[in-house]
């Protein structure tokens, strides 16, 4: 399974590269897949409201009705039409490699489960929606498909009369179960809608709207697409001839050439065991136990910073159970953190300027405290060459291990979102280093989903604790890129070292000034 990961998250990397060059990294469609997805959905579902304006639900007229839109009403309903379908490949191809690099980067596992194994069941409703909607086309791949999918619902004990018979001539054919398609087909996509808004209800601030460039640009590329290749029907349904050949869409219908091959009882079988396999991945292998923050009810003033920023809602702010006079203090749900440690980074009183002894922050995980941070930045100070001194705080996840061999000092800790802002002033200001550079991965993109996005902000001023206006933001840096970029994350550190060797050196006093 892990060697799986590395062959995916290798090959990911290099598509991802390509991207960031043509679309700039905060444009990568590579890091909006699930807002994407979100966002295809909205535009099917707004055409699919316009198409069933001018459609007919009638079996007998609803071929006729299609016909009218596609061909009567192009400028309109014609490029609803198209954009309709179109969307809903979009949609199958990002769920695709969404599902894959979800995999790859292991945001699945231990306490990540919910948003995988509510995604099973949601891939099952991407594909109800777009099989019964290629079936109220009423063409011939219509009737292929109302065939082939009857013939399969047949082999469950369920029905009394074969649903087939509908459909072995035109003498046969029932408009009741081509109600139901179209009945589904508008059913389907609401408990799709539940599914997709339960899906994220595990995290805090979901990410479910593409940046606009992004969207823009996509729903442009829609509509192009829509007026140089406009969906079309392939010829009404004759139930008396059985269709020679049919063109397929691979993207919702390829299972439908394998339902020759697997014979009837069978297909449930691949279908019932692959779902369960799948709802399996997150514990196959089981993850390490890890360890949660843990809440000093003496250095915690109830702010709910913690509780802003924490990505995953793991922290509630509960009424004060010690008697101290603030309102509220943190609570932690351990059934939904997830270790990342960016609660500490959020938290005002996890400050280095401090005696040692009292550096015990209102929120910190165990196993990566305060104090040791600020032991290790002090530490860092004693290992430095000839050149530009320059400390790196970076996370698990951007693979930044080989920097240390290029003189810099590396400090690792789950999420960059976890440093304290306070740590870069400390470092500078107490000289431990000439320059601070904060490494993480891909802006938006975020192994922990926030920890870039709340560092920026701090360092901008957007967002508390912020970082203080006296630190030289000349000798601060952030390189924030994809896992195994290395070579692109050594030139940020030597760009960064040759910007900071040409500064002025220091200034060597320390004066106590207010922002
Ligand atoms: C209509 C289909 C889907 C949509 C619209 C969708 C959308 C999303 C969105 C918006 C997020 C949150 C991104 C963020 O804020 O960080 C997300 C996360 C995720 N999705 Fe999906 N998703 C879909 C299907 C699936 C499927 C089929 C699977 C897997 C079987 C899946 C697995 C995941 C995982 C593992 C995460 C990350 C969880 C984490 O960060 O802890 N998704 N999805
Ligand atoms: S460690 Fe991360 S997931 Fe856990 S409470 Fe803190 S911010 Fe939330
Ligand atoms: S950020 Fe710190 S002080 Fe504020 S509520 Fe959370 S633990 Fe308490």
């Amino acid at each position: 399974m892990a060697f799986l990961k590395r062959i995916l998250r290798i090959l990911f990397a290099r598509a991802e590269a390509v991207f960031d060059w043509s679309f700039g990294q905060s444009n990568n469609p590579f890091s909006h897949l699930g807002a994407l997805g979100w966002y295809f959905f909205w535009i099917v579902a707004a055409s699919g409201i316009y198409l069933y304006l001018f459609f007919d639900t009638g079996i007998t007229d609803a071929y006729a009705s299609v016909e009218y839109i596609t061909n009567d009403q192009w400028y309109a309903a014609g490029i609803m039409r198209s954009l309709h379908r179109y969307a809903s490949d979009a949609l199958v191809i990002v769920v695709f490699l969404h599902i894959l690099r979800e995999f790859s980067l292991d945001r699945l596992r231990g306490k990540r489960f919910f948003a995988w194994i509510t995604g099973v069941p949601l891939l099952w409703f991407i594909y109800m929606c777009g099989i019964t909607g290629y079936w109220l086309v009423w063409d011939s791949l219509a009737q292929y498909i109302a065939i082939a999918t009857s013939e399969w619902l047949d082999t469950l004990p369920f029905f009394g009369e074969p649903i087939a018979n509908n459909f072995l001539n035109s003498a046969t054919l029932g408009g009741r179960f081509f109600t139901l398609m179209v009945f589904m087909h508008i059913f389907a996509p609401l408990l799709m809608l539940f599914l997709m808004w339960l899906h994220i209800q595990r995290h805090a601030h979901a990410r479910v709207n593409p940046p606009r460039a992004l969207a823009i640009g996509t729903a442009v590329t829609l509509v192009v697409l829509s007026l140089v290749y406009p969906a079309v029907s392939q010829g009404p349904a004759n139930l008396d001839v059985v269709p020679a050949s049919v063109n397929l869409d691979w993207y919702y219908l390829a299972v439908y050439p394998l339902l020759d091959v697997i014979p009837g009882g069978q297909r449930w079988l691949v279908l019932v065991v692959g779902s369960i396999i799948l709802s399996l991945m997150p514990w196959l292998p089981p993850a390490k136990k890890i360890w949660t923050p843990v809440v000093s009810l003496q250095n915690c003033n109830g702010c709910g910073r913690c509780f802003d920023d924490c990505p995953f809602g793991a922290i509630s702010m509960e009424p004060r159970s010690d008697g101290a006079s603030f309102a509220l203090e943190a609570v932690v749900d351990t059934d939904h953190c997830v270790s990342c440690g960016i609660c500490t980074g959020s938290c005002p009183t996890a400050t280095p300027f401090r005696r040692t002894s009292a550096i015990v922050p209102g929120i910190e995980l165990p196993d990566y405290t305060v104090a040791d941070l600020r032991e290790k930045t002090m530490e860092a100070a004693q290992n430095f060459g000839d050149e530009a001194r320059i400390i790196i705080y970076t996370c698990d996840h951007s693979g930044t291990e080989e920097l240390r061999e290029n003189g810099a000092q590396v400090i690792t800790m789950p999420c960059v979102g976890m440093l304290p802002p306070a740590f870069i002033d400390f470092a500078l200001s107490r000289d431990f280093a000439d320059g601070v550079m904060l490494a993480g991965c891909a802006e938006g993109d975020c192994y922990y989903r926030l920890g870039d996005d709340w560092t920026n902000q701090r360092i901008d001023g957007k967002r508390d604790p912020y970082l203080r206006k006296r630190v030289d933001r000349d000798r601060l840096e952030t390189s924030w890129l994809p896992t195994g970029s290395s070579r692109r994350r050594e030139r940020d550190l030597q760009d960064f070292r040759t910007w900071l060797e040409g500064l002025p050196p220091k200034e060597p006093k320390r004066r106590r000034n207010r922002d």
